[in-house]
């Protein structure tokens, strides 16, 4: 297989210029200039990634003998770095392993939280291969009003949503920052790699830092940087240090793996591959993403099913027209319509969205008509992780979240 990807795409890590047409996307803000949302194709161009193309999918199916996932058959992993590359190991049966992360900072989960999880699940199973998860409750501590052990509660609590996803516990370590790092040196060894590596004139240019944010903040991005190295867990790959990583993560996550990436070869490490997923839209429109600390933003994982009935009906937004007369004339607008977004995310069925799509353009579906099937497939989504959730014991969590071993042969 050829190699498509330019070898250069992120190496200039000082750049961060943002003037007022662009939409502002970072991890800790997204806020679209447009109705339509943010711009991806401009991101792509901006942050140098490449986009994912259906000779990449195919390629996937491919190596994987499975039918894509959804979310690579409608773009909505839609981003990516290097991902050729680490196919041709899948080809020569090299091993790689996955690697994502969670930041808690609230104790429910919404729907788009679970929007990576559910592809990382999807992945693990096709490529079979292990996978670490990052809580970040060290950054929630720094960014957010929040004591050091609540938010390491937070994440413990959001680990059983993550563990409901259903995760493959003989092939999946969870870890948070404030319980894992003080007890691996090998960690914490890579951290201060890391950080020697970036001066604060580049961690200013990628993230954005001012004169008065805490000193914390200006090294946190070491330690996200770290589970990319496979030397950060000795336990599961014991002294190898060349087994390169897959992150999935939604794109507003990747100025902290562009860093990685500048920094990987001065360590003599491989650089980690991307696939990066769009945002999951608020229910006001896609402006934003949905908010855990706006609650009418966002549809819960905990929310009863007469809840996301209340919410879908009164909050998102609708491309259709004012009156159902003028409906029928000019039809309805996908492209902004909340309820055919989340139609995209979560409805399996292709050819039942097709019909969707046409009968709310053509003006034969109505608002409340694409609102209610909307409805009936989240409450389906909600009360099956709901299920699952109930299933997740303490002590399920505590082998979730030990470091060991785990069933996969290097
Ligand atoms: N910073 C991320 C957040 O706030 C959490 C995270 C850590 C992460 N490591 C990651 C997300 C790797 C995706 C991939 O949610």
């Amino acid at each position: 297989m050829a190699e498509v990807e330019k070898q250069v795409d992120d190496m200039k890590i000082e750049e961060n210029k943002n003037d007022e047409e662009e939409d502002d996307v970072n991890p800790w803000s997204v806020v679209s200039k447009s109705d339509k949302g943010v711009d991806y194709d401009k991101l792509i161009k901006r942050f140098g990634s490449t986009k994912i193309d259906q000779v990449l999918i195919d390629r996937i199916a491919l190596l994987t003998k499975q039918t894509p996932h959804r979310f690579l058959r409608r773009g909505i992993f839609f981003s990516q770095r290097d991902m050729h590359r680490l196919l041709d190991r899948v080809e020569k049966q090299k091993p790689f392993f996955l690697y994502t992360g969670r930041g808690p900072s609230s104790e429910a989960l919404h729907l788009g939280h679970i929007v990576p999880f559910i592809f990382t699940k999807w992945l693990q199973d096709a490529f079979d291969v292990p996978l670490v998860i990052q809580l970040t409750d060290d950054e929630k501590f720094l960014w957010k009003d929040l004591k050091v052990e609540e938010a390491n509660r937070l994440a413990i609590e959001n680990v059983k949503d993550i563990i409901a996803m259903g995760f493959d516990k003989d092939k999946t370590f969870i870890f948070s920052d404030i319980n894992y790092i003080g007890s691996c040196s090998e960690f914490y060894k890579n951290m201060l790699r890391v950080q020697k590596c970036v001066t604060f004139n580049q961690a200013r240019g990628i993230f954005g830092f001012v004169d008065t944010d805490c000193i914390g903040k200006i090294s946190f991005p070491s330690i996200q940087a770290a589970p990319s190295f496979s030397s950060s867990f000795p336990h599961i790959f014991g002294n190898k240090k060349d087994i390169p990583c897959l992150i999935p993560c939604a794109i507003d996550q990747d100025p902290y793996f562009r860093m990685t990436r500048d920094v990987a070869p001065r360590l003599k490490y491989p650089k980690p591959a991307l696939i990066h997923s769009t945002f999951f839209p608020a229910l006001q429109g896609a402006k934003t993403k949905m908010s855990a600390s706006d609650p009418n933003s966002s549809i819960f994982l905990t929310d009863t099913k007469n809840q996301i009935k209340n919410k879908i009906n009164k909050y998102a937004f609708s491309g259709g027209c004012a009156t159902i007369e003028e409906h029928r004339e000019k039809g309805g607008d996908c492209d902004v319509d909340i309820s055919y977004q989340y139609l995209t995310f979560f409805l399996e069925d292709d050819e039942q969205l097709e019909k969707i799509k046409q009968d709310y353009t053509s003006g034969k579906m109505l608002t409340g008509e694409i609102k209610k099937v909307l409805i009936e497939v989240l409450q389906e989504v909600v009360a099956t992780h709901q299920e699952n959730r109930k299933l997740v014991t303490p002590e399920i969590i505590k082998e979730f979240m030990t470091p060991r071993k785990l069933k996969y042969t290097f």
